[in-house]
């Protein structure tokens, strides 16, 4: 095991607010560590000395680490990472990708996080689908797993859509069972990895989801109004795109014709927050310059330092 792996104090010198507080709220937002600050701070200056444009080209190779580095995180190809500015606008943008018609289902459980419902509810209003929930398990390990294969099977919705870690609960519900059945059903899943992305090892593959949204504020330690959504090859190949897809995300080939491009930046908007994103890019590469995120905790498989 190496030095770097134990080195709590280099993490918390990385950290200027451990000077003056002890944190807990991670699960709102994580304390920003100085390369980060610095990062952004740095772009921000370049910007006021050569001009936005001209900053974001010649950070454009810093750029593309980001999509790089959280793609390695989850297990995917950086075409497949959108960058976004909050969890809740990266599952927005999803939701609004799915062509809905009245009557549609949306599958989802007893401890989804609320903007979502929310969300489901909007569309209930406007499309008329329908919003049902499966039943929790009696022992309080989450859903029912075997009630919500049940529903999937007897209603074929048209997506289903769990929340890996509810919000306020510590509940961590079993994404990887529901989705071995969702492929098997060939439906479309949707998960929230917010409260999980940068605590818990995720692979998509293993999961089996075709969208799945979180922060970057959080676990990984990034700045406010960050986030990023993952797409699959088989919603990109299958042509789903955002609702108000623009002039990034689409080619406008002809006077009455646009193509989207062929990554899941056909969810990304051409106007970007350089700084933020420059900001996450060096949180994630702090992270692996400190050793977080190789080691698991023996009882709740969350990451963890080693002991
Ligand atoms: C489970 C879960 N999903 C989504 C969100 C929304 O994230 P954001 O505030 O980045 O939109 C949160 C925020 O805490 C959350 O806990």
């Amino acid at each position: 095991m190496s030095e770097a792996l134990l080195d709590v104090n280099a993490l918390r010198a990385d950290t200027p607010g451990c000077e003056s507080v002890i944190h807990f709220n991670n699960s709102g937002c994580g304390l920003l560590a100085r390369p980060v600050l610095k990062a952004m701070i740095d772009h921000l200056v370049l910007e006021s000395r050569i001009g936005g444009y001209e900053a974001a080209a010649a950070q454009a190779e810093r750029v593309s680490d980001f999509h790089a580095s959280i793609a390695e995180l989850i297990g995917c190809h950086a075409r497949n990472i959108a960058f976004a500015g909050s969890a809740t606008q990266a599952y927005t943008n999803a939701l609004s990708a799915i062509p809905f018609q009245r009557g549609d289902v949306i599958l989802t459980t007893r401890n989804d996080f609320i903007s979502n419902q929310i969300a489901f509810l909007s569309l209930r209003k406007r499309f008329g689908v329908d919003v049902v929930h499966a039943p929790d398990h009696p022992d309080g390990s989450g859903v029912d797993v075997a009630a919500m294969v049940k529903l999937m099977r007897e209603l074929r919705p048209r997506l289903v859509a769990v929340t890996h870690v509810p919000t306020n609960s510590g509940l961590v519900q079993p994404v990887e069972a529901i989705g071995r059945h969702v492929r098997e059903l060939d439906l479309l899943y949707l998960v929230d990895a917010c409260q999980s992305v940068g605590q818990y090892p995720i692979d998509v593959h293993q999961i089996g989801c075709d969208l799945l949204t979180a922060t970057c504020r959080k676990f990984l330690r990034g700045p406010r109004g960050s986030g990023f959504l993952y797409v699959s090859d088989r919603v990109l190949n299958d042509g789903y795109e955002p609702l108000f897809i623009d002039m990034y995300g689409a080619r406008w080939v002809a006077p009455g014709q646009y193509r989207p491009v062929n990554s899941a930046q056909r969810f990304e908007e051409w106007e970007f927050p350089y700084s933020v994103v420059l900001g996450c890019a060096a949180a994630r590469a702090l992270r692996a310059a400190r050793g977080i995120g190789q080691h698991r905790g023996a009882h709740t498989g969350a990451w963890c330092l080693p002991t």
